[in-house]
């Protein structure tokens, strides 16, 4: 399996409503951290978050991390 793309070596903090999300898995969707399509062609797909009361989450953008799609910190290794 080849390397995700780096899309940021930050977290993305949100504050989400509830609902459904496509994290982006790739790292390279031009609407980090929400997946755009841009992973078609590739071996990634993106991953679903389902939000069901308003919340803050911290999300991943170096694509690294061991708990999709919440950072863990692995950015700072990077
Ligand atoms: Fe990255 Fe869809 S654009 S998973």
């Amino acid at each position: 399996m080849s390397e995700p793309t780096i899309a940021a070596k930050t977290p993305a903090v949100l504050e989400l409503e509830p609902g459904t999300y496509w994290w982006c898995r790739c790292g390279k969707s031009a609407k980090q951290p929400w997946c755009d399509g841009s992973h078609k062609g590739t071996e990634f797909s993106p991953k679903e978050l389902v939000i069901d009361e308003a919340r803050r989450v911290a999300l991943c953008q170096c694509k690294r991390t061991a708990n999709e799609p919440f950072c863990d910190g692995t950015h700072k290794s990077l």
